[in-house]
């Protein structure tokens, strides 16, 4: 009998948002499996090193967080042989896991054939991921690929998935949405279950798993342990702890609103070594943004305290200030 393999946690790649900094404060909370980065697109020619170091300055590190989480590097293209060209370029700066978007719902990506565009040929999936494949296989090194359940509805899903499969790919990560369901709930796991029936590598499931319920939730519906998390990858960093915490029978540590504010407040000391005031403003408010998906009243009372602020220093008093003086 074939022995159950542990549940795999990763997190998500997020363009604007999950740079390395947020990545190396996440992974250290314990529980992720690996990451992959924001996506890199390819149109043509050959992008240097450094253009890989920018987007993944792990890569200098063994691809690897600092506390020796892995990270994948994430391509965006359609063209076969510049993606192929481009990913033996990014195994040359490093890289180790190359993984392929299939899902970005961007107009401008998808305008060139770029993104989730790309699901509605499934023979240009192949061809793409294929000559990847290919290319790496040469290098050793993996292509996996993260794909929406299709651009304007299901009708390709399984045609696709079955593409990505004989192309090459050694992993599947599923966001359960078509680009036309944008991000809007729920998450359909219920086809990560009939994706896993046409393909023989690991498929994960992605797409709204904000609590350790929801996890359990996804498993039942998908028939897939293993998980990728965005949005609650920073909405709560110890999810994939918890998660972890509740396969193996133990208690699930609680995590509060406060808690989550410290966080915060601790990425500010760390993001203040990479970018200016303005920039770190900028994205505390992305993050107040998305702490209303899963902190609701709480996070709405901070988000309206911090939304005209534009310095650091008021910022930083008000989230202190809600720590101290609220009850929770
Ligand atoms: C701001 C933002 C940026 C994203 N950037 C990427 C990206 O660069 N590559 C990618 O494959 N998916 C990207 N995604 C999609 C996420 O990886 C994930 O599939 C989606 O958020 C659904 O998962 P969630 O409900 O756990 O957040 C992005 C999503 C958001 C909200």
């Amino acid at each position: 009998m074939q022995e159950k393999l542990p549940a795999l946690v990763a997190v998500a790649p997020m363009e604007g948002v999950m740079d390395a900094t947020t990545r190396d404060l996440i992974t250290r909370q314990g529980g992720w499996d690996f990451c992959v980065t924001e996506f890199l697109r390819v149109t043509t020619g050959r992008q240097p090193a450094r253009v890989f170091h920018r987007i993944c300055p792990e890569l200098r590190q063994n691809a690897q967080t600092p506390t020796g989480i892995p990270v994948h590097l994430q391509l965006l293209g359609s063209d076969p042989q510049s993606l192929a060209d481009n990913a033996c370029m990014g195994v040359k700066a490093g890289a180790q896991v190359i993984d392929l978007n299939y899902g970005c719902p961007a107009k401008i990506v998808n305008r060139h054939l770029g993104g989730a565009s790309m699901l509605r040929y499934p023979d240009r999936l192949y061809d793409a991921t294929h000559a990847v494949a290919q290319a790496l296989k040469t290098l050793d090194t993996p292509v996996t690929a993260k794909m929406r359940l299709g651009y304007d509805d299901t009708e390709l899903t399984l045609d696709n998935a079955r593409a990505l499969n004989a192309a090459g790919i050694s992993q599947l990560v599923v966001h359960a949405r078509t680009r036309a369901q944008g991000y809007k709930p729920p998450a359909h796991w219920e086809w990560v279950a009939r994706i896993e029936e046409v393909v023989d590598v690991p498929v994960f499931a992605n797409g709204d798993i904000w609590t350790v319920n929801d996890y359990q939730r996804c498993v039942q519906v998908s028939g897939v342990q293993d998980v990728m998390l965005g949005r609650s990858s920073m909405t709560n960093p110890w999810l994939a702890k918890q998660i972890k915490q509740h396969l193996a029978g133990k208690e699930v540590e609680q995590v509060d609103f406060k808690r989550m504010l410290g966080f915060l407040l601790e990425w500010l000391k760390l993001d203040a070594l990479v970018y200016e005031e303005i920039v770190r403003v900028m994205r505390v408010k992305q993050w107040l943004v998305m702490f209303r998906l899963r902190w609701g009243e709480e996070a709405q009372i901070v988000f309206d305290a911090c939304k005209r602020l534009t310095n650091e220093r008021d910022l930083i008093n008000n989230l202190e200030s809600y720590i101290q003086h609220t009850v929770s």
